[in-house]
């Protein structure tokens, strides 16, 4: 695939070959007031990053982009877009491509325990509004990352062949654009619930501060994991990384 050419969205999507991140040209064209939904795609990422501070390998054939939001929102509300994004990603592979993806807290993408997507989002704010929200997504297609990260999956070895990323690109914006206006956060959240693959599991948050353990119970208004500790408190985990404890 040499461009990103899609119907309809040829002037807002920029390919790369190979870039460091993604993140980081979408946060120059977001500041010097590129539109919303504008795409910022490429082949391989030098510096492709995680969420944690972890890195994002991101070799040749998978997908990797930032989607240049402007939603108007007060800018706490912004983990809700995420929430959308997770939902309209995860019933696109089970709808379109018949793969059985879940949502693991708060937006990674698994089938049978194993990562096929991961999400990054980043935003600034103008005092109460969100001058942009960019979301980044690393999506395993025809790559291989396995080597490197044992327990990820991709596309091709789930349905045994290479998957065309223009089509699933493309398939991709219209359900988000067509989601963003249609959907409620309760339709979201309800949504979301419906893919979790987190809630009712016992599970270790790891977050910058602290390790907990206990059972998922819920996410809250703002997207929030309530926990259950296994000290018996409940404890409201607003950023960190989920792992499935065995039962
Ligand atoms: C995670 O699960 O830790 C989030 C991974 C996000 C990776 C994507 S790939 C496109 C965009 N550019 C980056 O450098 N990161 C995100």
């Amino acid at each position: 695939m040499a461009l990103y050419r899609i119907p309809g969205r040829e002037n807002a999507i920029h390919y790369f070959p190979e870039i460091e991140s993604t993140m980081d040209e979408a946060r120059n064209m977001a500041q010097k007031g590129c539109p919303a939904f504008t795409v910022v795609v490429a082949e391989q990422q030098r510096k492709g990053r995680g969420r944690m501070d972890r890195q994002w390998v991101s070799t040749k054939g998978g997908l990797y982009f930032t989607l240049v939001l402007r939603p108007d929102i007060n800018p706490a509300d912004c983990g809700r877009v995420n929430f959308l994004v997770s939902v309209v990603l995860a019933n696109l592979l089970r709808k379109e491509y018949h793969i059985d993806a879940g949502v693991k807290w708060p937006n990674d993408i698994l089938v049978d325990g194993k990562k096929i997507a991961g999400m990054l989002s980043e935003m600034a704010t103008d005092g109460h509004r969100v001058q942009y929200l960019n979301i980044g997504i690393g999506l395993n297609v025809n790559n291989d990352p396995c080597r490197v990260e044992p327990n990820a999956t991709t596309m091709k070895m789930l349905l045994g062949e290479r998957v065309r990323r223009t089509t699933l690109l493309g398939r991709f914006l219209n359900l988000l654009e067509e989601a963003m206006v249609q959907m409620t956060w309760e339709q979201t959240l309800a949504a979301w619930r419906n893919l979790t693959v987190t809630l009712g599991r016992p599970v270790r948050v790891v977050t910058t501060r602290e390790i907990v353990e206990g059972t998922a119970m819920n996410v809250d208004d703002t997207g929030a994991l309530i926990l259950k500790t296994t000290a018996g408190t409940t404890q409201k985990i607003i950023y960190g990384d989920c792992f499935i404890n065995p039962s």
